[in-house]
């Protein structure tokens, strides 16, 4: 009769290690070859991440990796940022917020310092949906109030997640943007503008995105009370009824 004896057990480890390891590199080796586009950091630099949709907002960001620096409001050129990113998946989805290299482009955004390789990793399955791109220094620059003075960036290796080719479609009625993930990006930018007195960062978060005339699902929790879930809600509201007054009125909710 089989008993589980300790013999059992290492002879139950030694497959597990056999068969597991082999598995786990042969599916590594697998995405690689679907992603060539994540390249390892340059370990004598500090490596920095440009985040410019949900990972403005410092909770969300704090979700793939807890002991990242903190965010710094930058402007970015050379980029453009768009709905253009379709968040595949098995069940209902949605577009998110993308960029595309552009000569005259520019947004706004967030810079922070990783800590570690392993934090890098944890982003780019994050941003699956993306390449991650070395961003030139030349390319960004801190943003500080106006009573401050101009503060440098800091050296280091800075890296941008870009739409992949394959991923990259404008929102339509199937995948159309929702207002829980606009709710994530402008309540960060709402968040950034308040920590750093900048005056109008939340409205540059808007100004300096394209693509808003697209198909638009109202999937608020609460929608009629969405203080309840969104404490930013209100404000949220207003920015985008004072720069975008058409579309808010269309907004649609889920029939
Ligand atoms: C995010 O994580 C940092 C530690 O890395 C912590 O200091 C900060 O309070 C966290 N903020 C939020 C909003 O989760
Ligand atoms: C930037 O360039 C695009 C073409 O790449 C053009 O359509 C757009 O009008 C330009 N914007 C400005 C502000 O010059």
């Amino acid at each position: 009769m089989f008993s589980f004896s300790k013999c059992n057990l290492y002879t139950y480890f030694f497959l597990v290690h056999i068969f597991t390891l082999p598995g786990l590199s042969i599916q590594k080796s697998i995405n690689e070859n679907e992603a060539p586009c994540n390249p390892l950091g340059d370990p004598q630099r500090d490596q920095y991440i440009v985040g410019y949709g949900s990972l403005i907002k410092t909770s969300s960001k704090n979700r793939t990796y807890k002991n990242t620096g903190e965010n710094m409001p930058v402007l970015i050129t050379g980029y453009s940022r768009e709905w253009n990113c379709k968040g595949v998946s098995a069940s209902l989805s949605t577009t998110y917020l993308g960029i595309v290299p552009r000569r005259n482009g520019t947004l706004n955004g967030v810079i922070f310092k990783i800590p570690n390789s392993d934090a890098l990793e944890a982003y780019d399955e994050r941003e699956l949906f993306y390449c991650r791109e070395e961003v030139e220094k030349e390319k960004i620059s801190l943003l500080v109030s106006l009573n401050q003075t101009p503060a440098k960036l800091p050296s280091g290796q800075f890296w941008i997640y870009v739409t992949k080719p394959q991923y990259t479609a404008f929102p339509t009625p199937e995948y159309p943007l929702v207002q829980s993930y606009v709710d994530t990006f402008l309540s960060g930018c709402l968040e950034i503008q308040a920590k750093h007195s900048l005056e109008n960062f939340a409205d540059d978060c808007i100004r300096t995105t394209e693509g808003w005339n697209h198909p638009w699902i109202n999937d608020r929790i609460f929608p009629r009370r969405p203080f309840v879930h969104e404490p930013d809600a209100g404000k949220i509201d207003k920015l985008i009824s004072k720069h975008l007054p058409k579309h808010f009125k269309t907004i649609k909710f889920e029939k």
